[in-house]
């Protein structure tokens, strides 16, 4: 899967970097070369000798170390690679990769480099929920980083919590779909996503609060596992994602069509805020003012729901149909109630009362529903929500 590409592995000091030797022999396996380079932190968890022999190659320490600029400057280093890894990320190096630091050899590399980089953080819990790790995510994500990660579990300092290295398997997974080799390679998978807009007179509508970022989000990260993304969109506050067919619609009628129209997929994503109902008969002309004082009455149809439309279709019916359930309480009871009522395989439940900043906000908090219960995900940016929903589809599409 990974022949003949070349990984430049930057190992961090943190505990997990013992993980990376199980990576570097992993990637081997996959037909991939490993250039290694260990920072001075990484040489206390791990030896440059071991790292060295796994990966058949000589491990960089140095910036400074004059015969391997002689041999290779730390310019074409960063650009021999298909792609560089971060394994452990650690706090410090995420801060230092964020602020754009360059005082030693690993960060020198990344600031040098024009190659896609993917961090797998690793760190204690709080460190993870501090808000400056946070800041140093966010700018991380906005500037292309790829990350695979943290998982929540126990932690080597007793703790628990997420900032557990993701395991080996998770981080080649994530190699392969950085290098365009996902595994949703040859899948189909169609995406809804924003609000709905539905007409009241030529010049007024009902809407509802949906930025349309988690849809986005989601087509973005089923587009890097390799996935062809039908992305079908109602008038959102954030931009489409490069790479994906885009339909842009209107109001749940035209959204429900062009869904129609997008079948057959392997799986369906209705991340939409789709309007449950329209006004029956919208005005032809702009309504006025009666001048009575009278307020006008608007009689209001059902609109179809899409994703139960979708989710009991029989014949046709993609292999995994995820709904999302928007609620403001008792958030796992509805969602148990929603998936059986829908149809649906998986219901992403997430809690949108206005104190929790989620709707129109950039984290999100979900639980996801299956057959087997109730998993609730700590509070994570809505681009790493995205990415974990994507392998979770792509494992249940394998
Ligand atoms: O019933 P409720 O609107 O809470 O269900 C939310 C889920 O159903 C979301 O996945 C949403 O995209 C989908 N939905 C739909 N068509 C509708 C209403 C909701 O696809 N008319």
């Amino acid at each position: 899967m990974l022949a003949d590409k070349r990984i430049l592995l930057i190992i961090g000091g943190g505990i997990a970097a013992y993980k990376a030797l199980d990576l570097i022999r992993r990637l081997r396996d996959q037909g991939a070369s490993v250039t290694p380079v260990l920072t001075r932190a990484g040489e206390a968890f791990v030896t440059p000798l071991s790292v060295s022999a796994l990966a058949a190659h000589k491990v960089y320490r140095d910036l400074f170390d004059l015969t391997d600029e002689a041999e290779m400057g730390h310019i074409e280093l960063s650009r021999a690679a298909d792609l560089i890894v971060v394994a452990p990320a650690t706090a410090d190096l995420m801060g230092k990769m964020a602020a754009g630091l360059a005082g030693d050899l690993a960060t020198t590399l990344l600031l040098a480099t024009d190659k896609r980089v993917l961090i797998a953080p690793s760190m204690n819990v709080r460190m993870w929920d501090h808000p400056a790790t946070r800041r140093n995510l966010a700018r991380l994500l906005a500037d292309g980083i790829l990350v695979v990660g943290p998982n929540e579990g126990p932690m080597a300092c007793g703790e628990f919590g997420p900032g557990r290295m993701a395991e080996v398997p998770e981080i080649v997974a994530a190699i392969g779909a950085a290098l365009g080799n996902g595994p949703l390679k040859g899948r189909h998978v169609l995406v809804t996503s924003g609000p709905t807009h539905e007409p009241i007179d030529p010049v007024r509508y009902i809407a509802n609060r949906s930025s349309g970022a988690q849809g986005t989000a989601l087509a973005a990260a089923l587009r890097d596992l390799g996935a062809r993304v039908s992305f079908i969109t109602g008038p959102a506050l954030v931009p489409p994602p490069a790479g994906v067919a885009v339909i842009a619609v209107e109001t749940a009628l035209e959204m429900a069509d062009a869904v129609a129209a997008a079948l057959p997929a392997d799986a369906a994503v209705f991340a939409a805020a789709v309007a449950d109902w329209r006004v029956a008969n919208p005005a032809a002309q702009k309504m006025k003012k009666d001048g009575t004082g009278a307020p006008p009455s608007l009689d209001f149809a059902e609109n179809p729901d899409i994703l139960a439309r979708v989710a009991q279709m029989g014949a046709g019916r993609p292999r995994l149909v995820v709904g999302f359930a928007a609620e403001t309480e008792t958030v796992v009871a509805h969602a148990t109630a929603k998936r059986a009522r829908k149809g649906c395989d998986w219901i992403v439940a997430n809690d949108v009362s206005p104190e929790t900043g989620i709707m129109g906000g950039a984290e999100n908090a979900v639980t996801l529903m299956t057959a087997q219960g109730a998993e609730s995900w700590p509070r994570l940016p809505k681009v790493e929500v995205a990415r974990r929903l994507a392998l979770r589809i792509a494992e249940a599409l394998a």
